[in-house]
């Protein structure tokens, strides 16, 4: 049994005008539906929810409204580790991972491995829609796509490609790469990411995860992103979950659907966020083995959220944001380990 250190708790709200509370058992919006969260705090959560709520609070398409807030990381290229100007592979080309699910239904699609495609949620989304399959990879989701339209862009921007061109000439110094002389490297490897979970207000729950996937990686390996059960999970009489940081992990513990699971049984979001983390610590031998991180986000059926990472800088809690009737909000979650 892992020797497991308490769960730092600290909870406070950043309003879009005033500051606003939120409490312990991160119940603030109950009853509050329609809600959009998005797995970031105040920097990138009011512009990526923006669109999203606009779709929501007008009685929109709940998956329009998921969507277009996913799209705007995609579209963005100063986000180096979703969609467009995410971080390569290690041949320099970038594979977008992505999936969507719908609880009404229990439907969901995804895309792995997708090249030359901006926005892989939309894509993932016409192949929950427009196709009797569930995951298309590779040179199959890109003329997939093609078929229905999509452009095939260069999706390297000039600043993810020289961030990867100095990992390339720092992986060792046995080969005949050399790094300039003012060598500013940094070898921390992202799996940024970004989840978005919506109920709109008949209490119908929907979610995306999307991302460019481990920086460097080998290429056509798939992270959890597009793997419906870890790194993306809805259910519509429960509510929904969604991950980022090391796949790989949260691929074998199955993590969103076991935080869903944990909700169905009685968990707050917050207690199942918190449960996922435990159990990889536990699984991975404690948490003296643990030199990654992975942070899940929750949504209740109801409008409560949670939010839990693996380990982080003291005060520097995984924050998650979203919008409802009550405006612009960020909530801090707890962590595990303090580094
Ligand atoms: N969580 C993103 C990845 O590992 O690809």
């Amino acid at each position: 049994m892992t020797n497991r250190r308490t769960f730092i708790k600290k909870i406070s709200a950043i309003g879009a005008t005033a500051p606003l509370v939120t409490n312990l058992k991160g119940e603030s919006s109950k009853k509050d539906n329609p809600i959009i969260v998005c797995s970031r705090g105040e920097d990138w959560g009011e512009k990526v929810l923006i669109p999203g709520w606009e779709i929501l609070s007008n009685n929109g398409k709940l998956l329009d409204a998921i969507e277009k807030s996913a799209n705007v990381t995609e579209l963005d290229p100063e986000d180096t580790s979703v969609g467009f100007g995410g971080l390569p592979n290690e041949h320099g080309i970038v594979q977008l991972d992505a999936s969507i699910m719908y609880g009404p239904n229990h439907n969901c699609g995804s895309v792995a491995c997708l090249e030359g495609i901006k926005t892989p949620s939309s894509v993932a989304r016409l192949v929950m829609e427009r196709t009797d399959h569930i995951h298309i990879v590779g040179k199959g989701a890109q003329n997939f796509a093609k078929a229905h339209g999509f452009k095939i862009e260069n999706l390297l921007t000039e600043k993810a490609r020289k961030i990867w061109l100095r990992w390339k000439e720092n992986i060792s110094d046995k080969d005949d790469w050399f790094p300039p002389k003012d060598n500013s490297y940094n070898n921390e490897r992202s799996t940024g990411t970004i989840n978005v979970l919506a109920v709109d207000s008949n209490s119908d729950v929907a979610g995306i995860t999307t991302t460019s996937g481990l920086a460097y990686k080998i290429p056509g390996r798939i992270g959890d992103s597009p793997i419906i059960g870890a790194g993306l999970y809805v259910d519509n009489e429960v509510g929904a979950a969604g991950a980022t940081g090391r796949g790989e992990e949260i691929l074998r513990t199955c993590g969103s659907f076991f935080v869903v699971e944990q909700m169905r049984n009685g968990k707050t979001p917050q207690e199942a966020c918190e449960a996922l983390c435990k159990k990889i610590v536990d699984i991975n031998g404690g948490t003296k083995n643990i030199d990654f991180n992975d942070k899940i986000v929750a949504l209740g059926k109801d409008g409560s959220v949670g939010c839990a990472s693996i380990k982080e800088k003291k005060g520097n809690e995984p924050k998650l944001s979203y919008w409802s009737k009550n405006g612009f909000k960020v909530y801090r979650g707890t962590y595990l380990i303090e580094e």
